[in-house]
C-alpha cells in the first residue's frame, strides 16, 4: 500500500483488498438497469447464504438499505452510477445517482461506476468518473471504475479493454472492473492500479468460470466482481466457496470445481 496514501483510504481499500493482494466482490448491482433480474428477485434472500465466502458486497443503496442485514461482515462496495434502463434508448446514458453525503451515511468501503469508453455518452460517463473521484478522494473512498460495454459484446477483446482500463486508472480509478479476454496480460500490463475480472453471462460449465478466473489471475487481475454466474447457479454457495478457495487459497481450477461439487452434494 502507498506510504502517501491517507490513513482512511488505505483501511478502506484494506477491506476489499485483502493481504495476500486478491479480492473477490459478488455483484449484486443488475437490478439498477435489469430490474428483478432471474434469481435475484429476492437479493436478501440471495446475498445471505453467500455473504460469508466474499470479501465485499457490491450493490445500490436502495437495496442494500430494504434488505441487507447492516451487521453483515464483508465490506460494502455502492453502485453509485446509473440512469438507463434494459428498456429504454442507450445503455451507456449513465450519471452519478449517489451523493458523497449518502456514500459516508452508507459506511461504504468503495464506489463503482460504469463508464463507456467509445460510446456517445463517453466525455459524461469519463466526466462523472472524474468528479466522483475528486468528492471521493477528499474522504478517503476508493472509487472502483468498471469498463462497461452494454449491447456491444465486440469491445471484450484487449485493444479496448486495454484502452478503457488505463483510461480509467488515469481518472484516478483505485481500482478497474473488467472483462476477461484474449492477450489479458495486455489489459493488465497497461493499468497501473489493480484490475477486477467481471463475470458476464452464465456460462455452460462451471469448471469455465472458474478457469477464466484463474487464468485472469495468472495473467495480473488481483480478484473478480462476479454474479450471474454464483447466484444463477444451481448450487450458489458451490461456487461461492470454490471461487473463495481460487482467489484465496491458491486451488487450482479442478481443485476449485472438486471444492463446488462436493457442497452441491451437501446439498447448498
Ligand atoms: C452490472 C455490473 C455487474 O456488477 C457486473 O457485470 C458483474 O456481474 P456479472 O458477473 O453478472 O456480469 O456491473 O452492470
Amino acid at each position: 500500500m502507498n506510504a502517501q496514501m491517507d490513513w482512511g483510504m488505505a483501511n478502506r481499500l484494506s477491506k476489499t483488498i485483502k493481504p495476500d493482494g486478491h479480492c473477490f466482490y459478488l455483484a449484486m448491482d443488475h437490478g439498477y438497469f435489469q430490474g428483478p433480474t432471474h434469481s435475484l428477485e429476492q437479493p436478501g434472500k440471495a446475498a445471505e447464504p453467500l455473504l460469508p465466502y466474499v470479501d465485499a458486497l457490491f450493490m445500490t443503496r436502495g437495496v442494500v438499505r430494504a434488505v441487507i442485514n447492516p451487521a453483515m461482515s464483508p465490506a460494502l462496495i455502492l453502485r453509485v452510477s446509473g440512469g438507463n434502463s434494459m428498456v429504454g434508448k442507450d445503455l451507456a446514458n449513465e450519471e452519478v445517482t449517489t451523493s458523497i453525503e449518502d456514500i459516508l451515511r452508507m459506511n461504504a468501503a468503495a464506489v463503482g461506476i460504469s463508464v463507456y469508453i467509445g460510446s456517445e455518452y463517453e466525455h459524461q460517463t469519463l466526466m462523472s468518473l472524474a468528479r466522483l473521484v475528486n468528492e471521493c478522494s477528499a474522504y478517503g473512498i476508493p472509487v472502483m471504475a468498471v469498463t462497461a460495454v452494454g449491447r456491444e459484446v465486440e469491445k471484450m477483446e484487449p485493444r479496448y479493454l486495454a484502452l478503457a482500463c488505463r483510461i480509467c486508472a488515469e481518472f484516478g480509478a483505485a481500482v478497474v472492473k473488467t472483462y476477461y479476454c484474449q492477450n489479458f496480460e495486455k489489459v493488465t500490463g497497461g493499468c497501473p492500479v489493480p484490475v477486477v475480472i467481471a463475470g458476464g453471462p452464465k456460462t455452460d460449465s462451471e469448471l469455465e468460470v472458474l478457469q477464466f478466473v484463474y487464468n485472469g489471475m495468472q495473467e495480473g487481475a488481483i480478484g473478480v466482481n462476479l454474479g450471474r454466474n454464483i447466484w444463477q447457479n444451481e448450487s450458489p454457495v458451490g461456487m461461492a466457496r470454490a471461487l473463495q478457495a481460487l482467489i484465496h487459497e491458491k486451488a487450482t481450477p479442478q481443485q476449485a470445481y472438486d471444492l463446488f461439487l462436493s457442497v452441491k452434494q451437501g446439498g447448498k
